[in-house]
C-alpha cells in the first residue's frame, strides 16, 4: 500500500519524481526513496523515513540529476520504518526496484537467495525482487526478459518500476494484483500508482492489466501481457483536472473535501434523474435484465464504505422491499457463506482497489453469486474492471486519507439502486417521486448545513481534552453515528465508539460520567420521541451532550447539552445531510489538536494489502 513513480524522459526527472510522491503520499507516507541512473550510467540513490517533503530537502544542494528514474512512498507492511526498510531497494548497485504490494512467498525466495550469495540490507518482502532480478539478468539478454522471469517466480501482489545499469534508458514496469498506469508523454514515459501522480506531466494514460510486463524508453512503451505476447492496450484521456487536486484556500484536503459535497453529490445525480424518476440507463445496459433477477442484496465494503452499506440496508429492505446483509470484505471473503439464488453482491469502495473488498468480489465470483455491481469512485479501477454493473460516484479525487464526499455521494449512489430495484418490488410512483425530490433538493440542504461549521468549531473546542466519545444514533443515524465516530478516532486520535441509543442500558450507561462526551444525531422522524427518552438516561447519569437536532425538535441549549440545529430534512435523505456536522467536527477537533488531518498516523488512504 505504497505509492510508486517512474520516469524516462529527455530532461532530468528528479522534480517529476518527486511532484508524483507528493501526490501519491496518501497511499502512505513513512519512509520515501528515489533513485536515478546518472550521466555516468551509475545508481544514485537517496532514502529517508518520514515525508517527501524531507527526502526533497536530502536532495538539495546535493548533485542528483538523471533522465531515468524511479520513486517510492512507503506504507510499512514487512519491516519498521526506516532508512534501510525504504525503497527503492538495489541489488550490487545495479538493480533498483520500487515496490507497492506483498510478496507472499518473499521468505522462500529469500533463503533461496542467501543461497546464491546474495546479501540482504533490509526486512522487507521487496528487497528479493531486486535480487531475483539481479540474478536473471546475469543470464539473460535483457531487464525485460530478466523482470519477466522474476515476476513469473513471484506470489503475491505487485506493481513494480525497475531500472537497471546494465540497461540505460530502460524502465521496466509489472503489475499483478496492485494498481499501475503508464502516462504516454510526448518523446518521455512515465509509470505511476495512478494518474494524478502524473496529471502534471501529462493527460494520456494506459492502464496496465494484472500479468503486463511493460518497457519504457524515452519514445515509446512496449507491452506484453501475460502469455508474453505483445499486446496494444488502448490509451485514454484522463478527465480529472490538475485543479481539483489543488488545495486552493483551504488548510486541508479533508476540509476542501467537505466543502465539495454539494457539488460532489450534484455530479454524483446528473444525468440519473428525469423529473420525478430515476434513470434506470445509468447502471448501464445490462442492468434491467441483473435488476429483474434480484431477489436480495449482499454488500460488501470496508471502513466507511462498509458504513454506507449499514444505511443501504435499512433502506433496501424499508423501501425497495427486499433482504439485505452488509458485511465488512475482511470477514466475508474468508467465510462460507450460503448463497441465496438471485443475490446481487454490491461492493462499495472509493478508491476501487482495497484488497480486502476486491478479494470478496472475486470469492462471490467462485461462488457463483448471481450478479455483482460496484459503486466506485475511480472509474479505472481494479472493482470496476471487475464487476458485472457499476455505477460511478462523481465525487472527484479524494485525498485526504479519511473519506468524506465520497461517503455521501456513495449514499446518493445507493439510494439510485433502491429505487431502481424497489420498482420491482412494489415501490410506486409517488414513494420514487418523494425520494427523488429528495435527492434533489442534498446539494442545498447541505450548504446549508456547512453554513454551521463556526457553531461545530466551537463545540470542537470542547473535545480537545478528552480522551473517549461515544456517538449515538437511532435507525439510519446510527451507522451515521458509527462514520462519525470513526472520523473522530482516525484524525483526532480521541477514542469513540457508536451505539444504537436503544442499547445503551444494555451496557455502555455504565460509561457516561462528565469526562464522557455524548455526541448524538436526531432528526424529526418516528424514532425522535424514543431517543429523547434514552438521551434523558443519559442526561440524569451526568453525561455531557452534542446533540445535532432537527430545529423542530425544539431541544434547548443547557449546561450539559450544546445544540445544533439543523435544516429540517427529508427522513430518507436524513443520514447524507447528518453526516456532514459530524464530519466538521472531527475536523475541526483535529485542526485545532494540530494533528496531519489529512495523512493521520499508521494510515494508508488505499489499502491495496490484506
Ligand atoms: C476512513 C476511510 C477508510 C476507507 C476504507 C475503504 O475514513 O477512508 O475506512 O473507507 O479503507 O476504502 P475504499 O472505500 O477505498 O474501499
Amino acid at each position: 500500500m505504497c505509492g510508486i513513480v517512474g520516469a524516462v524522459a529527455g530532461r532530468d526527472v528528479v522534480a517529476i519524481l518527486l511532484e508524483g510522491l507528493k501526490r501519491l503520499e496518501y497511499r502512505g507516507y513513512d519512509s520515501a526513496g528515489v533513485a536515478i541512473q546518472n550521466a555516468e550510467g551509475v545508481l544514485d540513490r537517496m532514502r529517508v523515513t518520514g515525508k517527501v517533503r524531507d527526502l526533497e530537502s536530502c536532495l538539495t544542494g546535493r548533485p542528483f540529476v538523471g533522465h531515468l528514474g524511479i520513486a517510492h512512498t512507503r506504507w510499512a507492511t514487512h519491516g519498521r520504518p526506516a532508512d534501510c526498510n525504504a525503497h527503492p531497494h538495489t541489488s550490487h548497485d545495479t538493480v533498483a526496484v520500487v515496490h507497492n504490494g506483498i510478496i507472499e512467498n518473499h521468505e522462500a525466495l529469500r533463503i533461496r537467495l542467501e543461497d546464491l550469495g546474495y546479501d540482504f540490507t533490509s526486512d522487507t518482502d521487496t528487497e528479493v525482487i531486486a535480487h531475483l532480478v539481479h540474478h536473471h539478468r546475469l543470464q539473460q539478454p535483457s531487464l525485460w526478459h530478466a523482470v519477466r522471469i522474476a515476476v513469473s517466480e513471484l506470489v503475491g501482489a505487485y506493481a513494480i518500476g525497475v531500472v537497471s545499469t546494465t540497461d540505460p534508458g530502460r524502465l521496466v514496469a509489472a503489475r499483478l494484483g496492485s494498481p499501475l498506469v503508464v502516462g504516454i508523454g510526448v518523446d518521455e514515459q512515465f509509470i505511476a500508482s495512478d494518474v494524478t501522480a502524473l496529471l502534471s506531466v501529462t493527460r494520456h494514460f494506459v492502464f496496465l492489466e494484472d500479468g503486463d510486463v511493460a518497457e519504457l524508453t524515452q519514445t515509446g512503451v512496449t507491452i506484453h501481457d501475460a502469455a508474453g505476447q505483445i499486446v496494444g492496450r488502448p490509451i485514454k484521456k484522463s478527465e480529472v483536472s490538475a485543479d481539483a487536486i489543488n488545495l486552493g484556500d483551504f488548510v486541508h484536503y479533508m476540509q476542501k473535501e467537505i466543502h465539495e459535497q454539494s457539488t460532489a453529490i450534484a455530479d454524483t445525480l446528473e444525468g440519473r434523474l428525469s423529473g420525478h424518476r430515476i434513470l434506470e440507463e445509468a447502471f448501464g445496459p445490462l442492468a434491467r435484465g441483473v435488476f429483474d433477477e434480484t431477489r436480495c442484496i449482499q454488500i460488501v465494503a470496508c471502513g466507511t464504505s462498509y458504513h454506507a452499506g449499514l444505511v443501504a440496508r435499512y433502506w433496501f429492505e424499508a423501501i425497495a422491499g427486499i433482504p439485505c446483509t452488509v458485511e465488512v470484505a475482511s470477514e466475508f471473503r474468508y467465510r462460507r457463506p450460503v448463497v441465496s439464488p438471485g443475490t446481487l453482491v454490491v461492493c462499495i469502495s472509493q478508491s476501487g482497489e482495497t484488497a480486502d473488498t476486491l478479494a470478496a468480489l472475486q470469492e462471490t465470483k467462485r461462488l457463483g453469486y448471481a450478479h455483482s455491481l460496484a459503486i466506485c469512485n475511480v472509474p479505472e479501477s481494479s472493482i470496476v474492471r471487475e464487476a458485472e454493473l457499476t455505477l460511478m460516484t462523481r465525487a472527484g479525487p479524494e485525498i485526504g486519507v479519511a473519506s468524506t464526499k465520497a461517503f455521501t455521494c456513495q449514499l446518493v449512489a445507493l439510494l439510485l439502486l433502491v429505487i431502481a430495484i424497489g420498482r420491482r418490488h412494489g415501490l410506486g410512483l409517488v414513494r420514487e417521486a418523494e425520494i427523488v425530490a429528495e435527492l434533489a433538493a442534498l446539494p442545498v440542504l447541505i450548504e446549508k448545513v456547512l453554513r454551521l461549521e463556526g457553531a461545530i468549531r466551537v463545540l470542537a473546542k470542547q473535545l480537545l481534552d478528552k480522551h473517549h466519545a461515544l456517538f449515538l444514533g437511532r435507525g439510519t443515524q446510527y451507522p451515521v453515528a458509527m462514520e462519525g465516530a470513526l472520523k473522530l478516532k482516525e484524525i483526532s486520535y480521541i477514542h469513540a465508539e457508536a451505539y444504537p441509543a436503544g442499547e445503551l442500558k444494555h451496557g455502555p450507561l455504565a460509561l457516561i460520567d462528565a469526562q464522557m462526551p455524548v455526541v448524538a444525531l436526531a432528526p424529526d422522524n418516528e424514532l425522535l420521541e424514543k431517543l429523547r427518552s434514552n438521551l434523558q438516561e443519559v442526561r440524569a447519569r451526568g453525561g455531557q451532550f452534542f446533540l445535532f437536532a432537527d430545529t423542530a425538535a425544539n431541544f434547548q441549549d443547557a449546561p450539559d447539552m450544546r445544540v445544533v440545529r439543523m435544516p429540517s430534512v427529508g427522513s430518507t435523505t436524513a443520514p447524507v445531510v447528518y453526516t456532514v456536522p459530524l464530519q466538521l467536527l472531527a475536523y475541526h477537533t483535529a485542526a485545532i489538536k494540530g494533528t496531519n488531518v489529512d495523512q493521520p498516523r499508521n494510515l494508508a488512504k488505499s489499502v491495496t494489502v490484506e
